[in-house]
């Protein structure tokens, strides 16, 4: 072959790259409301910055014709590139290149990037848009995925791992993303499930939907699989961009800086105005986090899933940090199943990554009943215990209001580890609620006398003068200052500074034994 006709050869094979599956396989992909694996890598990834590797690869499989159907890249675009100037290594997925399905070589394929991510400290972000394992080559598939999921759990902790689901995500395939870092997930074009509606129709006689059984917001806001639900493709790649832009690229790195022209000696007297009288009534946690954080951003994760806790990134003085909080808008800010494991992972990521933990505590205890006891309340309760108690990163909490029983021990206090402790005047800090402990403490006092409910009432009143303040823990130490609510940004801003070098180590183990 002439070099001229190599060049030629060499030119028809990237342009088959380039269009996958042919022409009318991008028609059918478009039509379906859904880019290519290239068109979404262009969209997420600085323009001109991807570097594809293997771009040659095709698949080794014979069987059932496949031989003579080989296209180049095998159903997947992997390299590298930037955001935000920034190092991060992707892979797409090509619906239109046999549904996207997972070869040997594929897997292959990411396994190398992983590799390389994690030798390089810089994120792994993956597109997903396939119809699982390929199924032409049986366990030479499976095995990809183990590959994969082996490299996934190697990489946790050390790079950051995003998930964006795209299209089918079905069977063995969707525990990829399941132990990644974030899971991002497209409003009507995505879906993630173990089987399909129809295995569930014959199995469970249950009929359901794709939407329903697997869609953005059903993982969004019943299953707590998915930590958003994007409004379509590119409100999912904005949301990676987004996300990254709060993250350090590995585990020994720092996150980025980004200074704003928010004063950090800025102080707010709204604050001092915004926890009801009434103990009982509730007011929007949201709107603490964003009066104190630079520039009102808050960029909240898992909006829609146990939204009685709050998580999300946010910076103090161009310093990202990790935010918990407790939301009294919703029920009450109790703290449930949910809210426990929501929090508790958010809390190991944070640490993982030293991203120091700011945390809101208004809680009036975990939420008792069957349905939390029968469903493991102790066990997920647990979780974020073990989650605080053993991460080392700066912590800093602030109590607005309640902060009772277990649920005070749990939100990031002193006893575990707190680095700064600062309640409003308006703390609660005590066993329990002021009428359940009068109730249980005074019940035959209250019943022996003339008027019990008056009595019951003069006690609440003395019991909440006592105890229902922050004046007992801080003279304990427990609280390292009561502070006016206006300046909890400076206050706060000044301790992440104090707690700039802060080093705290745990015992030398293999690994601990978070209960699960
Ligand atoms: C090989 C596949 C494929 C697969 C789809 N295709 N899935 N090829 N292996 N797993 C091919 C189709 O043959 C078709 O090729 C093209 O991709 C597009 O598929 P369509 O069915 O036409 O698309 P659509 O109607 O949009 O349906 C998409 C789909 C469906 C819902 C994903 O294709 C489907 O149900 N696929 C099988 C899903 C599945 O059961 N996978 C295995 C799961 S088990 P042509 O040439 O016609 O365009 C698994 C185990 C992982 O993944 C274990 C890990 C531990």
């Amino acid at each position: 072959m002439s070099s001229k006709e190599k060049i030629r050869q060499l030119r028809d094979m990237k342009f088959r790259s380039t269009l996958g599956g042919g022409e009318a396989r991008i028609k059918q992909q478009h039509a379906k409301g859904k880019l290519t694996a290239l068109e979404r890598l262009e969209l997420l990834l600085d323009k001109g910055s991807l570097v594809e590797l293997d771009r040659f690869v095709t698949h080794r499989s014979a069987d059932f014709g496949m031989a003579d159907q080989k296209i180049l890249g095998d159903g997947v675009i992997t390299g590298y590139g930037t955001i935000d100037r920034r190092l991060v290594y992707v892979y797409s997925q090509d619906f239109t290149v046999f549904g996207g399905s997972l070869s040997e070589t594929q897997a292959a394929k990411i396994c190398k990037i992983m590799d390389l991510a994690m030798k390089n400290g810089a994120p792994v972000i993956g597109l997903n848009d396939s119809g699982g394992a390929r199924i032409q080559e049986g366990v030479d598939s499976l095995g990809g995925y183990a590959d994969i999921f082996l490299r996934n759990t190697m990489a946790s902790g050390v790079v950051p791992q995003i998930s964006v689901i795209m299209g089918p995500c079905a069977g063995g395939a969707v525990y990829s993303p399941a132990i990644t870092d974030f899971i991002v997930m497209v409003k009507d074009t995505s879906h993630m499930f173990v089987t399909g509606p129809d295995v569930v129709k014959t199995v469970t006689h249950e009929q359901v939907s794709f939407e329903e059984l697997g869609g953005a917001l059903t993982h969004a806001s019943n299953s707590g699989v998915a930590h958003f639900a994007a409004d379509g493709e590119e409100d999912a790649l904005f949301l990676v961009q987004k996300l990254l832009s709060f993250l350090p690229s590995n585990n020994a790195d720092d996150a980025p800086v980004v200074r704003s022209e928010d004063d950090p000696l800025r102080t707010d007297e709204a604050l001092d105005a915004l926890i009801p009288d009434e103990p009982n009534r509730p007011y929007d946690m949201r709107e603490v986090i964003t009066r104190i954080m630079d520039d009102g951003d808050f960029f909240e994760i898992m909006q829609n899933w146990a939204a009685n806790v709050l998580i999300g990134y946010a910076r103090l003085g161009g310093r990202t940090v990790g935010i918990v909080a407790n939301q009294p808008a919703v029920l009450a800010g109790v703290l449930d199943i949910d809210a426990s494991t929501k929090a508790a992972r958010f809390v190991r990521f944070c640490d993982a990554f030293n991203i120091p933990i700011v945390t809101f505590v208004d809680v009036p205890g975990f939420l008792p009943g069957t349905t939390q006891e029968h469903g493991g309340i102790i066990r997920h309760g647990a979780k974020l215990i073990y989650a605080y108690a053993e991460a080392t990163v700066p912590k800093l909490t602030v109590i607005t209001r309640k902060a009772y029983g277990g649920a005070y021990c749990v939100m990031s206090s002193k006893h575990m580890r707190g680095d700064i402790n600062l309640a409003w005047p308006s703390a609660e800090i005590a066993v329990m609620g002021p009428e359940g402990a009068v109730n249980i403490v005074f019940r035959k006092d209250i019943a022996e006398t003339a008027n019990p409910e008056e009595t019951r009432a003069r006690l609440v009143a003395d019991y909440r003068e006592r105890f229902a303040n922050p004046y007992v823990a801080a003279s304990r130490g427990y609280i390292d200052a009561v502070i006016e609510p206006h300046e909890t940004r400076p206050r706060l801003i000044n301790a992440l500074e104090m707690l700039q070098n802060k080093r705290d180590t745990n015992p030398a183990k293999k690994h601990g034994n978070i209960p699960l």
